[in-house]
C-alpha cells in the first residue's frame, strides 16, 4: 500500500500518516549547516561534520525506532499531545508530512486546534528554523501550553554515546529569556556554542532532562508537560536538554505562529566571553553571534523570506535539467527527485542518514568521484573544487587513499590505499567534468600529491598517474591487479580473515600479487579513451597514441582470459582460479565486469557484448532489480572475503545492488535496445513501486543502496536509502543514455534510447551557458536511432548540439526513427 503521494506542482513528497515502514526522512541545509529531518520530526543537525560537531542527541537503532528530534508537545486542557505523532504517537485527527527541496512541512490537528510546523535551513546560515503555527479552530477559546523539547549532544557523537563516566559531568548551559544555551566545553578548549530560541516570552524552561521528563519516563511521557508546568531547570552535568513553554491564547479561528531556532555559533578565540569565569561564578558566553542571528529571524515574516530565498536557490538548481513526459513517475525522479538525492550524496557523502551513524565513514576516493557525475550540471563550480579536493589526496604513484576526512581534507590512514578501482575513478571524474563544463583550465592546476605542496604537479600529471598505476599493476593474465578489493568493497582477494572483528577492508594476510580484477580491465577501457582524449585535447599526441596501445593490449587480454563463453568472468582469486565463472559452484556469474565490459564497447561486433547481457538477464533479474551475482555464496570463503559474509540474498552477496543496475541500463543502451534499457530502470525507480511500500520500506522518493535478492528472505526489502552511489549512476543512465541528452567534449549530444512504447518527451538542459528546449519525437515507436534534428528550426547534420554560450533559449527537435 501507499503511505502517500506526490505532489509534482510542489515538487514534495505528502506522507499521509506517519506509522510509515520506516522513518521516511529529509535533509535540511545546502551550505555547511545540515540536518536530517524525519516524517515525524525525528533526527538531528550538524555543523559541517556530523561526527565531531552534532548539536542534538539522536539514538540509532533504538527501541522506539526514531529517538530523538525536535519535539513540540501540545497541552489543551487534560489532553495532551505531540502533532508531529511521535514521540507520544498520538491519535490525531489530521496528519501530513510534506517533504520538500530543503524543507519540510508538517500540519496536523487535534482537539480543535491546527497545528503546522515548516523546519529548514536557511541559506547562508548555521541554524535551524521551525516556524510553527497553531490555529484554534474550535468555537471557543483555547489556552495552549506548548513544549519545545530538544536534547543537546554533547558535540562528538561517538564520544558523547560512550564516555558516560566522564560526560555525566561536563554538561553546562545559560538560560537567558527565551534563548537556552548549550556551551559544555565552552570553558577549555571549544569556541562554539548552540542556542535554542524561540521568538516569544516564555512561562517557563527546562534544560536538564531528568526534570523534564523524569528519569523513568520516555519521550513520549514527559513530566513537565503532563503537569503543565516547566521545572526552569539548569542543567549541572548529566543530560543537558532545551525546552521553553510557552503559554498561547487563542480565541476562536485565532492563528499565532512563533519562530524557533536552533543554531550553532563561534566566538574568536579573544572574543569568547561576556564575563569569563571567576571562582564561585561560571562565566557568561559572548552571545553576539547568537543575538545577530537571532535577530535576523525574529518574526514569521523573516522565516517566511528565508524560506523563499531557499526555494528560489533549488528552483534555479532544478531548472538546469528538467523533463516532461507522459511516464510521470520517470519525469519526476528525473527532473526532481534523483538530481534533489545526487545533491544531498555530494554533501553528506556517506556521512549521515538512517543508516549512516555520522560518526564512521569519511569521503571515499571511489565514492565522491562518482557522485560527482550526479550534480557537476548543478553546482559545476563546487564539482571542480571537490576534484581538486580528492586529487590532492592521491599518492605520487597513482595510488590513492581509499577515504579523506572532510574536515582536514587528508587522507585517511587507517583505511589507506590499495583498492585498484580507485585511481580510475579520478580520470573519469575528471572528464565528466570537463565534458560538462568544457573547462579544460583544471587540467593545469596544481594539485599536491598526499595533501604535500612540495611535491605538486598539474592535475593532468594526476590523471597520467591513475592511468598508469592500472599499467604498472597488472597480474598473470596482463589483467589489472585487485589489491584489497576493486568497487565492490566486499570482494577482498588478499584478506584471508579468520579472525572475528578483523576488518575486510584493511586486512591484507596474503598479498598474492597475483589475485586479478576484471572488472577494473574492463572499466580501464571504458575510462582510458577520455584519458586518451584529453591527451590530445591538450596536444599530447604521443602520450595520446601510447594511451591508446594501452587499452588496445587490456580489451585483448579480456578477450583471451576473461570471457567464460557466455559471459565476462568477475576475477582471478589469489591462487589464480576464476571467480564469477560456470565452473564454479556458487557465484558463477556477477553484474560489474558485464556492465562494465559492455558499457567499455567489447564484444559489440561478435555479439558477446548482447550474450553477456542476456545472460545476466537469465541469471541475475528479478522482478525488483538485478542482483549482482549468482548463485549466493552459501558458506564463507576465505579466498573471496566480506562478499560472502553476507547471508544469501544481502548486499554484495546477492543482493539487488542498486548502484551497479544502471550500469547494465547503459550496457542495454549501447546494444540499442531501449525497452530492456528501461525496464532495467523502472524496476529499481521507487515511484514504481510506491504502492508496494510495505515491502520496500524505503522511501519512494529515493533510491537505496539494496533491496534484497531472491535468495533472502524478505526479497523486495529495500535498505540503506540516500546515501549511494545509485544516485549518480540511475541519474546517469536516465538522463545521458536513456533520454540521451549527454555532454560531450564538443557540444550536447542527443541520442535517445527509449522504449518502443514511448511515443517521446520534452527535456530541458542547461549546457555551458545556454539553455536548450529539446522535444523528442518517437511517433516511429523506435528504440534507439534520430533520424533528424533541426535547430531553431534549422536542420542539423548529425545528433551533437553545438555549443552556443549565448544564454539564450534554442529549440531542439529531434525524430526518432
Ligand atoms: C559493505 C560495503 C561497503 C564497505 C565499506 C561493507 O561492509 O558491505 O557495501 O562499501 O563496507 O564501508
Ligand atoms: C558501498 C561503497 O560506498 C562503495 O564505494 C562500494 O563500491 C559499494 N559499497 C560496493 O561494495
Amino acid at each position: 500500500m501507499q503511505y502517500g503521494h506526490f505532489d509534482d506542482d510542489a515538487r514534495e513528497y505528502v506522507i499521509t500518516r506517519p506509522d510509515t515502514p520506516y522513518p521516511w526522512i529529509n535533509y535540511l541545509g545546502c551550505d555547511d549547516f545540515y540536518g536530517i529531518i524525519s516524517n515525524t520530526s525525528g533526527g538531528y543537525c550538524f555543523y559541517r561534520d556530523a561526527k565531531m560537531l552534532r548539536l542534538i542527541r539522536y539514538r540509532y537503532n533504538n527501541v522506539p525506532a526514531d529517538a530523538g528530534g525536535r519535539y513540540f508537545y501540545l497541552k489543551d486542557g487534560d489532553t495532551v499531545w505531540t502533532p508531529t505523532w511521535k514521540p507520544m504517537k498520538s491519535k490525531l485527527d489530521r496528519y501530513e508530512c510534506r517533504h520538500g527541496m530543503g524543507y519540510t512541512k508538517f500540519s496536523s490537528a487535534k482537539n480543535g486546534l491546527a497545528y503546522s510546523q515548516t523546519s529548514f535551513i536557511p541559506l547562508g546560515d548555521k541554524c535551524e528554523i521551525h516556524k510553527i503555527t497553531l490555529t484554534n479552530e474550535s468555537k471557543a477559546e483555547k489556552n495552549i501550553d506548548m513544549f519545545s523539547f530538544i536534547e543537546f549532544c554533547l558535540w562528538n557523537a561517538q564520544d558523547d554515546m560512550s564516555n558516560f563516566q566522564r560526560n555525566f559531568s561536563i554538561g553546562e548551559v545559560e538560560v537567558h529569556g527565551s534563548c537556552i544555551y548549550h556551551k559544555t566545553e565552552y570553558r577549555e578548549r571549544r569556541n562554539h556554542y548552540a542556542v535554542w530560541a524561540v521568538n516569544t516570552p516564555v512561562a517557563g524552561f527546562d534544560t536538564d532532562r531528568q526534570t523534564f521528563l523524569g528519569l523513568y519516563n520516555g519521550f513520549d511521557e514527559p513530566q513537565a508537560v503532563l503537569s503543565g508546568k516547566a521545572g526552569n531547570s539548569i542543567a549541572a552535568g548529566w543530560s543537558p536538554i532545551g525546552s521553553h513553554h510557552i503559554k498561547a491564547k487563542l480565541s476562536a479561528g485565532e492563528s499565532k505562529s512563533f519562530v524557533f531556532v536552533l543554531g550553532f555559533c563561534e566566538n574568536p578565540e579573544d572574543q569568547k566571553w561576556e564575563k569569563p569565569a571567576a571562582p564561585g561564578n561560571a562565566g557568561i558566553i559572548n552571545k553576539k553571534p547568537a543575538k545577530a542571528m537571532l535577530e535576523k529571524y525574529s518574526t514569521p515574516e523573516a522565516a517566511d523570506k528565508a524560506l523563499a530565498a531557499l526555494n528560489d536557490y533549488w528552483k534555479n538548481l532544478l531548472s538546469k535539467f528538467t523533463v516532461d513526459a507522459e511516464d510521470k513517475k520517470m519525469a519526476r525522479m528525473a527532473g526532481v527527485w534523483n538530481q534533489y538525492q545526487c545533491m544531498v550524496t555530494f554533501l553528506m557523502s556517506r556521512s549521515a542518514s538512517y543508516f549512516e551513524s555520522g560518526i564512521g565513514r569519511g569521503m571515499g576516493f571511489r565514492d565522491s568521484n562518482q557522485d560527482l557525475l550526479g550534480f557537476v550540471h548543478l553546482v559545476p563550480e563546487r564539482a571542480r573544487a571537490r576534484i581538486l579536493d580528492i586529487a590532492a589526496t592521491q599518492f605520487p604513484d597513482g595510488s590513492a587513499y581509499h577515504q579523506y576526512q572532510p574536515l582536514t581534507k587528508r587522507g585517511n590512514n587507517e583505511i589507506g590505499s590499495g583498492f585498484n578501482d580507485d585511481p580510475l575513478w579520478l580520470i573519469f571524474g575528471v572528464a565528466s567534468y570537463i565534458k560538462e563544463t568544457g573547462d579544460y583550465s583544471i587540467l593545469d592546476e596544481k594539485v599536491p600529491f598526499d595533501n604535500d605542496d612540495s611535491i605538486a604537479e598539474t592535475l593532468f600529471v594526476h590523471l597520467q598517474r591513475s592511468f598508469n598505476y592500472t599499467i604498472n599493476n597488472k597480474g598473470p593474465h596482463g589483467l589489472p591487479l585487485i589489491g584489497r578489493a576493486d568497487w565492490n568493497d566486499c570482494l577482498n582477494l588478499n584478506c584471508f580473515s579468520s579472525t572475528p572483528g578483523e576488518s575486510f577492508q584493511t586486512t591484507a594476510n596474503f598479498e598474492s600479487g597475483i589475485a586479478e580484477s576484471v572488472m577494473i580491465a574492463a572499466m580501464f577501457v571504458f575510462v582510458g579513451p577520455d584519458y586518451a582524449e584529453l591527451c590530445r585535447r591538450v596536444k599530447q599526441n604521443d602520450e595520446a597514441a601510447r594511451a591508446e596501445k594501452a587499452i588496445t593490449e587490456m580489451v585483448e587480454a579480456i578477450n583471451k582470459h576473461a570471457w567464460d563463453g557466455e559471459w565476462f568472468l568477475r576475477a582471478y582469486d589469489a591462487h589464480g582460479k576464476k571467480i564469477g565463472s560456470k565452473e564454479c559452484e556458487d557465484g558463477k556469474i556477477y553484474i560489474e565486469s558485464n556492465g562494465f565490459a559492455v558499457m567499455a564497447g567489447i564484444g559489440l561486433e561478435d555479439g558477446r557484448a548482447a550474450k553477456a547481457m542476456d545472460s545476466v538477464k537469465e541469471h541475475l533479474d528479478t522482478p525488483y532489480g538485478i542482483v549482482i551475482l549468482q548463485p549466493a555464496y552459501k558458506d564463507y570463503h576465505i579466498e573471496l572475503g566480506e562478499v560472502t559474509s553476507y547471508p544469501p540474498g544481502y548486499k554484495e552477496n546477492a543482493g539487488i545492488f542498486c548502484h551497479n543496475n544502471p550500469w547494465i541500463t547503459i550496457a542495454e543502451t549501447k546494444l540499442g535496445r531501449g525497452n530492456r534499457a528501461f525496464e532495467t530502470y523502472t524496476k529499481i525507480c521507487p515511484p514504481y513501486r510506491e504502492d508496494d511500500s510495505d515491502l520496500r520500506r524505503m522511501e519512494p522518493y529515493v533510491y537505496a543502496q539494496m533491496v534484497a535478492g531472491k535468495d533472502a528472505v524478505r526479497a523486495g526489502e529495500a535498505k540503506n536509502s540516500w546515501l549511494t552511489g545509485t544516485a549518480a549512476w540511475t541519474f546517469v543512465s536516465i538522463s545521458h543514455y536513456i533520454l540521451g541528452v549527454r555532454p560531450s567534449y564538443d557540444g550536447l549530444l542527443v541520442d535517445p534510447c527509449i522504449p518502443s512504447s514511448m511515443k517521446g518527451f520534452k527535456a530541458t538542459r542547461h549546457f555551458r551557458g545556454a539553455d536548450y528546449h529539446i522535444t523528442v519525437d518517437n511517433s516511429a515507436g523506435a528504440e534507439k536511432g534520430v533520424k533528424s534534428v533541426t535547430v531553431d528550426g534549422k536542420p542539423l547534420d548529425g545528433n551533437l548540439l553545438p555549443v552556443f554560450g549565448d544564454g539564450k533559449a534554442h529549440d531542439v527537435v529531434v525524430t526518432m526513427g
